[in-house]
């Protein structure tokens, strides 16, 4: 049997890439180019797989693939991808899973720590040559997290890592938002499920990782910042889009929150000028939750597994439908 043919939008670590080159032909873009989404048309319509990181897919698009099992995405997040649509024309859309959560987790620590203690503004006023204040001065407080309440929207398996952080190091009391009650979280750790107002207006750390669909997109709008505490803080590790950002540049623009640290933006990269950058309040990084070497390296391989075996005409270990 002749080997499948896969096309890849990016390349891959040298350890994927030699994975999918034992079963499969492989094809990827010269990224010196452009993937329009005529050109990835074209590219999809003669593949038996594809791995479309950070791009994104639907039925329209795939169209013209006939030979098209499955699209492969190496992020944990899906939601530029019609599962729905795509599984109805038999092509699976696979994610990574399970392989970034301690990764994301330790970022969000980061953020939190940041976001309450004001690290990134800070650093950029000490690099500014601005270090003149007292260090009695007030402008450099922030807010404590040991003791404090965390309240987790979004308690799937980055939460409960988040938590375990919250919980063992921090001393931090746990209220969550989920869909599904979470008993083993609470169990261990002491956690409980509220509603969301409930959640807004207790907790100190407001932790965002809801994946994003049409029910949570700016499901924290202007109404639901302003139940938020005065000195409370916003993190987001899960899609800018889930917050309303212009109601969040307001908030913080009128201090109704103490501060906002995110990794996800409505627009990625945030262009020159964007209001976000003009706030001191703020820590602000480029969708690094998942960015570390070994981790990338994890997802990749996973992301090429799944691509391997939906090409392989198999049901891929991550498929989503
Ligand atoms: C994910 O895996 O979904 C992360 O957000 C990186 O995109």
């Amino acid at each position: 049997m002749s080997k499948p043919t896969v096309f890849l939008a990016r390349s891959l670590p040298d350890a994927a890439l030699n994975h999918i080159s034992q079963f499969c032909h492989l094809r990827i873009w010269d990224e010196s180019k452009p993937l329009t989404r005529e050109a990835l048309a074209h590219e999809l319509a003669d593949v038996d797989g594809a791995m479309l990181t950070g791009i994104g897919a639907d039925t329209e698009l795939v169209k013209h693939a006939s030979k098209l099992k499955v699209i492969s995405t190496a992020t944990v997040g899906y939601d530029g991808f019609d599962v729905a649509g795509l599984a109805e024309q038999n092509i699976y859309v696979t994610n990574t899973p399970y392989v970034l959560d301690e990764t994301v987790a330790d970022l969000l620590f980061g953020l939190i720590l940041s976001g309450a203690r004001r690290i990134a503004p800070l650093h950029e006023q000490v690099k500014a040559g601005n270090w003149t204040k007292q260090t009695t001065a007030q402008s450099l407080y922030g807010q404590d997290v040991y003791n404090q309440t965390l309240g987790i929207v979004g308690m799937g398996r980055i939460g409960e890592k988040i938590v375990h952080r919250a919980k063992e190091g921090f001393g931090m009391k746990i209220l969550y938002h989920n869909r599904s009650s979470r008993p083993e979280v609470e169990k261990k750790y002491g956690a409980k499920k509220v509603e969301l107002h409930e959640l807004l207006e207790q907790a100190d750390v407001v932790v965002i990782m809801v994946p994003l669909t049409e029910a949570t997109k700016h499901l924290i709008g202007k109404e639901e910042l302003s139940k938020m505490k005065e000195t409370a803080i916003l993190v987001n590790g899960a899609r800018g889009a889930v917050i309303d950002e212009a109601a969040l540049i307001e908030a913080l623009k009128q201090k109704t929150i103490f501060g906002a640290a995110l990794d996800v933006f409505e627009v990625e990269p945030l262009p020159p000028g964007h209001p976000l950058l003009e706030l001191d309040n703020v820590t602000l990084t480029p969708h690094i939750g998942s960015a570390t070497a070994a981790t990338r390296e994890a997802m990749a391989l996973r992301a090429a597994e799944n691509l391997v075996a939906g090409a392989l005409g198999q049901k891929p270990r991550d498929a989503l439908s």
